[in-house]
């Protein structure tokens, strides 16, 4: 259970939530499965993002039912002493309604006996759509014990809607508790990649065999030592030219002085994600080709940066850092002017894209890759056509988000040369990727990764230290 948050905030969520459903509406939120991994191994436990929203119950075989008055009932697995002496404690339905402030809590067992007593005389079921696996089965099945009792004068819910409509907009503004939650993973985080880039090059200096999988160690010595449950996904620690592979994993190649290192990495911190990408050389000093790139990738980072404020959108910052990108490739001759024509035609036709093929950032939260919608919900309307130059594709364009105090999102440009026809030699297998997460204030945006230097110059210091 999360301590550190008081239960009032979560019964708050929970009437907000109540005063959205109808006062005929009934909404129900299973935890997460147990996952099995190999016999007799589950993969490590992590409760489901909605639920813990509501509850900061973090025990699986749970789930939450809210009711349009604005009631809840806990559905949690029963104290059993053998099973506690096996699998460590439970809290038990007794216990659950004081420490959860719930208004009643029954065993897990009885779920299916309670649901369909839940479900009569209510409008419509709120349930997320296509995340638990049987979920809409086992609702219909409950609703067919409903219909059997129609003619005893039972009224069957006629509705079904998503409950992730109403979730996700919650969820997208982080309240006090959560940023408070989110600045500490995202300082446990900076500190793991400052102690990582010094362990490098103190092991390259000793002359140590160095390998990725050692400095996805002292990231996660880190995580821990700060209190982090586990990372918020799997850390990319890439030597060389493995940064080129977006989805790279931290694996056994030797990290060499002379190449770069790009780690993307972060904690989980009590239900909260950060994640951090920064990238410096194994042995602490830039070369020449590299610093080129490394400072359009951070100039195209500052511009996202003073994007991304209250009123501005969703892509705004993305548009700003592919212009300083752009820009870059064409000094340094990534692109040549002579066959890709100027700025406005670059990034038109999307020249760059073999450079930099991913967007500039993503909701952050409790999911890595937050939920929230990336359209703007007044204006889903307003649709507009347009050709990808690439694909080909005919894109529907409809307005992005407009920011607002309180969304977080990352802000992570990159540059990834592979080696290729009329690719410069100096730059071929380098891979660039600056990533910090932002909170949306009233002025501005607050970036609470700075923890880790940024700067080529900081980076070489810190690594010196
Ligand atoms: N680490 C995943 C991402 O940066 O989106
Ligand atoms: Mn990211
Ligand atoms: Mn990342």
């Amino acid at each position: 259970m999360n301590t550190t948050v008081p239960t009032s905030v979560y019964a708050q969520r929970r009437a907000r939530l109540a005063a959205q459903l109808g006062g005929n509406g009934i909404a129900i939120v299973p935890t997460a499965p147990e996952r099995p991994r190999n016999r007799d191994s589950d993969f490590l436990y992590r409760h489901d993002s909605y639920f813990y929203y509501l509850t900061g119950f973090t025990e699986p075989n749970a789930w939450l039912v809210i009711t349009g008055d604005g009631k809840s009932t806990l559905f949690c697995q029963p104290k059993d002493l053998e099973r506690e002496i096996w699998d460590g404690y439970r809290l038990g339905p007794e216990a659950a309604v004081g420490a959860l402030a719930v208004d009643g809590a029954f065993p897990v067992n009885e779920l299916d006996a309670q649901m369909p007593r839940l479900l009569e005389n209510r409008g419509t079921v709120w349930f997320p759509f296509a995340i638990h696996q049987g979920l809409e089965q086992r609702v219909a099945g409950w609703l067919n014990q409903v219909r059997a009792r129609v003619r005893y004068g039972a009224l069957c819910p006629e509705q079904q809607s998503d409950l992730c409509a109403l979730l996700d907009e919650m969820r997208l503004v982080k309240d006090a508790h959560e940023q408070d939650v989110m600045r500490r993973a995202a300082a446990i985080s900076a500190r793991a990649h400052v102690r990582t880039m010094q362990a490098c090059a103190r092991m390259l200096r000793e002359g140590r065999d160095v390998r990725e999988f050692h400095l996805d160690a002292e990231l996660m010595h880190e995580f821990r030592m700060g209190g982090s449950q586990y990372p918020a996904y799997s850390s990319i620690v890439a030597a060389g030219a493995n940064a080129c592979v977006l989805h790279y994993r931290a694996d056994v190649a030797p990290v060499r002085a002379g190449e770069l290192v790009l780690i993307d990495a972060g904690c989980e911190l009590d239900g909260y994600a950060s994640d951090i990408t920064r990238t410096f050389p194994a042995d602490g000093k830039f070369t020449g080709p590299q610093l080129a790139l490394y400072d359009i990738v951070l100039a195209s980072q500052e511009a996202a940066v003073a994007a991304t404020r209250p009123g501005a959108r969703f892509t705004d910052p993305h548009e700003a850092a592919v212009k300083v990108l752009a820009q870059g490739m064409l000094d340094v001759g990534l692109l040549d002017r002579a066959k890709v024509g100027s700025l406005e035609d670059v990034i038109e036709k999307r020249a760059y894209f073999p450079f930099y093929m991913h967007r500039t950032g993503h909701w952050l939260g409790m999911d890595v890759h937050d939920c929230g919608s990336y359209v703007e919900p007044g204006e889903v309307g307003q649709v507009s056509e347009r050709k990808d130059p690439l694909s080909g594709e005919i894109i529907k364009n409809r307005p992005s988000r407009v920011l607002r105090p309180g969304m977080v999102l990352t802000i992570e440009p990159g540059i990834y040369v592979r080696p290729g026809d009329g690719v410069p030699e100096a730059f071929h297998n380098i891979g660039i990727r600056i990533e910090d997460d932002a909170i949306v204030t009233a002025q501005g945006c607050e970036l609470i990764t700075r923890g880790v230097p940024v700067r080529a110059d900081e980076i070489e210091a810190v690594m010196r230290a």
